[in-house]
């Protein structure tokens, strides 16, 4: 599916990711700036943190206590639709999510 992920100056990447990989793993495949993933997608760094689509949102995994825990401590503010995105796999439904990068990861 054709995520478009939009950096925090609104410089928007459209790249096509592949089913069952994270959105963090598509957003590093294609070299999106802003997202970087540190500690390889085990919900630990918090810098893979992003704002989610709205309508994308109720479709998703719930986050549970760990990622909560980790949102709670990213440098960017917290929205209701911030998520990691190592925690979301990408499923064929998710063509035309917009996934908004914060302005700081770190
Ligand atoms: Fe580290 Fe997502 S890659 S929390």
């Amino acid at each position: 599916p054709l995520i478009r992920f939009v950096e925090a100056d609104g410089t928007a990447h459209t790249v096509d990711a592949a089913v069952g990989q994270s959105l963090k793993q598509a957003a590093l495949d294609h070299l999106v700036p802003g997202i970087i993933g540190d500690c390889g997608g085990c919900a630990s760094c918090g810098t893979c943190h992003a704002y989610v689509d709205e309508k994308f949102l109720p479709s998703l995994p719930p986050a549970d206590g760990n990622e909560d825990m980790i949102l709670d401590g990213v440098p960017a503010a917290r929205a209701h639709n911030s998520r990691l995105t190592c925690q979301i796999p990408v499923t064929d439904d998710m063509s035309g999510m917009v996934v908004h990068i914060p302005d700081a990861q770190l």
